[in-house]
């Protein structure tokens, strides 16, 4: 069951769906630049207008309302309110963010703060970026600015986003900006960069807020599916949860043993070897802040047992498993034993900071969006997720990506996340029959879960 005080919300971030770049004052940051690189991007598409939501806030709010969204979950442009990253504060950026909050808690809605989903200044990149031992004072500094300004009204804090997409994405493949393919420990070292910048913004949170703050991180990762719920494949999806078998960033162990525990784990570091980062027992004390929630951004999982060596394995999908728009396996129990997992090591309450599906989603000729692909997937996930509670696991919040269609960075514009429709030439939004389905979900506390939906039962709620 969902409990009374189960938070339902949404989430976005700000250059997926901000658009206005160039207005005032905004600095650039590593996702303009990058848009620009011939093939970087789908079509050579860029968010310099995507959901022009720095206009449309106040509208965007209302529908936010309409849907009857608890929470809202937002990032901060970093360069909008420190146009090169550190030093002058541009306050046309900061008052976007501030009028953001007013009408939010107006609406009822309470704001949930990203500091950083992605969009790193490009002054800072220009003097090394992440790989610069000073990055984590810079965040820092930063994290001070909009504290000093929101924290009357915001209690809710997220550090990072999913530091494994913008160091594995961003720094070793190079798909995602900056772009760069830098070798294994450049990138470990942009990690551990990232995770002092983790630890330095959640103290500096604790230092300026003004209301006592709720604070937490977002990291990523698909979930190991037991392949039966037999103690022996559940013990081996944790095993596999837990463990660091490749020679990427791509892993949850390496990310959250530092912040939870205040180590890197042994297998890593043994996998790792001379590419493993150099670190003293302070850093890693910074790094192990205390924090008040997991956030955790789910979608995908794959199915786990115990192997004939003993080791956990993967094991693959059957011919024709389902699978959402962009071709991420349709896997609800991620929302189940993704949150177990990471509870019975943290011990911390979870969040889900993110799930949900891409779709081509159209508006049909009765001017609505049918996306009961979406309104399915949701209610299988969230099933899971109260599963998971059932377990044991307290999940306080979910936030479904997205609240609206958005630009999804490498892809572009072709793939649509949200619970509402955008039309891009237009800016003109209609909700779709998911938005109005989650409605009613949210209205009932989850009730909703329990009843069968046919095709059209969402559009009347
Ligand atoms: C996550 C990102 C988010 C969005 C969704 C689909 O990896 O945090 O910005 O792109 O995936």
């Amino acid at each position: 069951m969902f409990s009374e005080n189960f938070v339902w919300g949404a989430a976005t971030s700000a250059y997926q769906i901000e658009g206005a770049t160039g207005r005032d004052g905004r600095g650039e940051s590593v996702w303009d630049h990058f848009c620009t690189r011939p093939g970087a991007v789908h079509r050579g598409e860029d968010g310099a207008v995507a959901c022009d939501h720095y206009t449309h806030h106040a509208a965007d709010v209302g529908l936010m309302k309409e849907i009857g969204l608890q929470a809202y979950r937002f990032s901060i442009a970093w360069p909008r309110v420190l146009p090169d990253g550190t030093g002058a504060v541009n306050a046309a950026g900061l008052g976007f963010y501030d009028r953001l909050v007013d009408e939010l808690l107006k609406a009822g809605i309470e704001p949930w703060v990203t500091l950083f989903h992605w969009d790193y200044p490009l002054a800072l990149y220009r003097r090394g970026g992440w790989l610069n031992a000073d990055s984590p004072k810079w965040f820092a500094d930063y994290t001070r600015v909009v504290v000093e300004t929101l924290s009357d009204r915001v209690t809710h804090w997220i550090t990072l986003n999913e530091p494994q997409c913008f160091v594995g994405l961003g720094h070793e493949t190079g798909v995602h900006a900056p772009g760069d393919k830098l070798p294994l420990h450049q990138s470990l070292r942009v990690a551990h960069h990232a995770l002092l910048a983790h630890g330095e913004s959640v103290k500096a949170i604790r230092a300026h807020a003004k209301r006592a703050p709720k604070v937490g991180w977002a990291p990523t990762g698909d979930i190991p599916l037991p392949m039966t719920e037999s103690a022996e494949d559940v013990a081996a999806a944790r095993e596999m949860y837990w463990s660091v078998t490749k020679p990427d960033v791509w892993n949850h162990a390496w990310w959250l043993q530092p912040v939870l525990e205040g180590r890197y784990p042994e297998d890593g570091l043994k996998l790792y070897g001379a590419a493993a980062p150099k670190f003293t027992a302070e850093e890693m004390a910074t790094i192990a802040q205390p924090l008040d929630f997991l956030g955790l951004n789910i979608y995908n999982g794959f199915l786990c047992r115990r192997g004939a060596d003993g080791r956990p394995e993967r094991v693959a999908y059957a011919t024709g498993h389902p699978q959402t728009h962009n071709g991420w396996n349709v896997s609800p129990p991620a929302l189940r034993w993704g949150p177990r997992f990471a509870h019975e090591r943290s011990r911390l309450p979870i969040v889900i900071t993110e799930n949900g599906m891409a779709g081509h989603d159209w508006i049909a000729d009765d001017g609505v969006v049918h996306d009961a692909h979406r309104i399915d997937y949701l209610r299988k996930y969230l099933r899971q997720l109260r599963q998971a509670r059932a377990d044991g696991v307290p999940v306080e919040a979910y936030f479904a990506w997205s609240l609206m269609d958005n630009f999804e960075w490498a892809e572009g514009y072709r793939y649509r996340f949200g619970l509402v429709h955008v039309d891009y030439a237009t800016q003109r939004r209609t909700l779709k029959d998911s938005a109005r389905w989650y409605r009613e979900v949210i209205r009932t506390k989850g009730e909703a879960l329990e009843i069968p939906v046919r095709a059209n039962d969402a559009v009347e709620g």
